[in-house]
This record gives C-alpha cells, sequence and structure tokens, in this order.
C-alpha cells in the first residue's frame, strides 16, 4: 500500500513540482556506492531513461566501459547526447540482458544498476497515457514499438483475465466488479480514452479514494501491458551469469511486487522458497545480499524529489565461491 503513494504523487502532483529535466536520478549516492565502482571496470545500466545515473558512472571511469539499456526511443534520443568513447547504448529489453551483452562483446560485468518502472518524462508526457492527469489514447507502452497497449488489454481481455490483473497487480479490492463493468461497457462502444476508462469506472471508485483507486488501476495495466514482473523475473535470473565474481547488483524498485521478486532472488537465488544447500549444509545461492534491509531515500531527497519517497535500493553482490548455475 505505502508504495501506492509513489503513483498518488507522480499522478496528481503537477509536473513542475517534479523535475525541469527528463529525469532526477533517485538515490544517486547510493546507486553509486553500492555498485563500488572500478574506473576501469565494465558496467551496466540496464534503465538508461535521461541517463542520470549512467552520467554519473561515466564520470567515474577511466578506462572502464559503459552499456546502457532502454527500450524507449525518446530515451534512446536522450543517449545521443552523452558522447564518450567509453559509452554505447543498447535499444533493446533488459530481460534479454546476456544475449546483448554477448553481442557488443561484455561477456562479464563488474556491476549491474537498474532502476525500474517509468520515468519522469515518460508520466508526463501525456499522449502516452501513464497518467491519469491528462486525457489521451490508452496506451502505455515504454517501447512504442510494442505489440500490446492498455486499449487492447482493456477492450479484448476477458473478464477472469482483467480481474486477475487488477487485482494481483493493481491490489484493488473491488477487482472482479471493476473488470465486470469495462466488459458490460464495451459491449456497447470500445473503452478508447484514460477519459473513457475514468467514466466507466466512476460508478465503482470508492468514495474519497478515487486518485487511489485509479493509480491502482493505472499501475495493474502498465504493469501487464510492458510485462514488467516477466522482464525482472527473466534480467533477475540473467544477472549471476553475467557478474564477474565480487560483481554488484544494484536494483530500486518502486512498488512492493518488484520488491520482493528482487528480494527473495538476491536471498535464495530463487523467486520463491527456501535457499538450496549443497551436501555439506552450505548455501547455494549466487548472489550475496551487502545491505541488511533495503536503502530508503532521505527526507530532504524525498522533500526535493517525490519520486523517490517509495524507492526501495537493494545490493547484492556475487558470490565468489558458487559457480553460475
Ligand atoms: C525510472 S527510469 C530510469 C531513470 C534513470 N535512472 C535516470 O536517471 O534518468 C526507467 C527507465 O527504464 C526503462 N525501462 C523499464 N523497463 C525496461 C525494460 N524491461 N527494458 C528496457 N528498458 C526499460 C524505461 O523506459 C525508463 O526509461
Amino acid at each position: 500500500m505505502f508504495f501506492i503513494f509513489h503513483y498518488f504523487c507522480i499522478y496528481y502532483l503537477p509536473k513542475s513540482a517534479f523535475m525541469s529535466t527528463y529525469h532526477v536520478p533517485v538515490m544517486l549516492k547510493e546507486c553509486l556506492e553500492g555498485l563500488n565502482i572500478n574506473p576501469e571496470g565494465i558496467y551496466v545500466d540496464v534503465t538508461f531513461g535521461g541517463g542520470g545515473h549512467s552520467r554519473a558512472i561515466l564520470e567515474r571511469l577511466t578506462t572502464g566501459k559503459l552499456y546502457a539499456f532502454d527500450q524507449d526511443a525518446d530515451a534512446k534520443a536522450q543517449s545521443k547526447l552523452i558522447e564518450s568513447k567509453n559509452f554505447t547504448f543498447i535499444d533493446a529489453n533488459f530481460r534479454n540482458i546476456k544475449q546483448y551483452l554477448r553481442l557488443f562483446g561484455a561477456k562479464k560485468v563488474d556491476g549491474i544498476l537498474a532502476d525500474l518502472g517509468i520515468s519522469s518524462y515518460q508520466i508526463d508526457t501525456p499522449e502516452r497515457g501513464f497518467s491519469t492527469r491528462f486525457n489521451a489514447d490508452l496506451d502505455m507502452r515504454m517501447n512504442q514499438n510494442g505489440a500490446v497497449t492498455a486499449k487492447n488489454i482493456i477492450n479484448e481481455y476477458s473478464v477472469d483475465r482483467l480481474h486477475k490483473i487488477l487485482g494481483m497487480y493493481g491490489e484493488i479490492h473491488n477487482a472482479r466488479t471493476s473488470a465486470q463493468a469495462i466488459y458490460t461497457a464495451r459491449l456497447n462502444k470500445s473503452i478508447d480514452t484514460i477519459n473513457d476508462l475514468k467514466g466507466v469506472l466512476q460508478k465503482h471508485t470508492p468514495r474519497g479514494k478515487e486518485n487511489k483507486y485509479f493509480a491502482q488501476v493505472f499501475q495493474a495495466l502498465r504493469i501487464e501491458v510492458n510485462e514488467e514482473m516477466l522482464a525482472l523475473e527473466e534480467f533477475l535470473q540473467q544477472t549471476p551469469e553475467v557478474l564477474n565474481p565480487g560483481g554488484r547488483l544494484v536494483v530500486m524498485a518502486y512498488h512492493s511486487l518488484e520488491d520482493r521478486l528482487v528480494k527473495n532472488f538476491i536471498r535464495s537465488g530463487k523467486f520463491s522458497g527456501d535457499v538450496e544447500k549443497d551436501l555439506f549444509g552450505n548455501d547455494l545461492k549466487p548472489l550475496e545480499s551487502i545491505t541488511r534491509k533495503a536503502i530508503e531515500a532521505s527526507d530532504e531527497e524525498v522533500q526535493q524529489n517525490p519520486r523517490a519517497r517509495s524507492a526501495k535500493l537493494r545490493i547484492a553482490e556475487r558470490s565468489e565461491s558458487v559457480e553460475n548455475k
């Protein structure tokens, strides 16, 4: 529930409250410390966005290299502003990290940063359809060439599937009623825009909790459109293979569903269940947590950048002793 507050902030506070630039990087100092940068090392920022974290990493490299991923064409355009021979932008989904790094000749790296979710720029660009503050087509694709939009989901999913995503990804209490309302409304007319959707759900919106409810609906749709949970799982599973022993994994999540995956994977090398043991009873897990608990932004940072409020930062190190599975 705490994480939902994040969506309140980003959807309902004015744009000027957050940024005068593409995106203000969250917990920059903590992320850099977490990466434990070797100036000659090889690093990956899998969520380039406006490049705030990437630029700071590059400043700390001498002969080292930085590879940055983003699936958004606007982020790719931002990457062109960086002129450094140490920098390579990879226009791809981070769920394919291993394959792309290999393609670019970087089999093993010393640190990986993931600052999950969407950028302030994406939220604040009305036509991307991420924000309930604007009226626009129901889109919500991070990758503008993606095959599925929020409009497809709203107009084509069965009641059961809508119920499942609203409940699972939005943690909405009246998920079935909301799903049924969408299904009934679209029998008359397709639901194309944000205002169409709000109109359909108006009757079912808990009184006094309208903002929270719509933030939850939007969170659910965005996760489904971009297959965010699946992409995160696939990415995390590849990180032990990509990292050199002693290499760092630094991940910042903005809602509890993502943070839970990250936490479990770091704890056990799996998304559920206990840590496996070898014959001698030693833990068989590829990563060691560096921090006891998730790191959160300071009050001062949250005041300056409300987006930082719900961020949970976790840092892990690739174990020296466990071979890649
Ligand atoms: C929170 S922003 C990153 C902001 C960045 N750290 C900065 O300082 O500007 C997240 C970015 O990651 C991208 N992204 C999210 N999931 C992705 C994925 N699975 N593959 C590639 N890019 C992704 C989004 O398009 C967005 O630009």
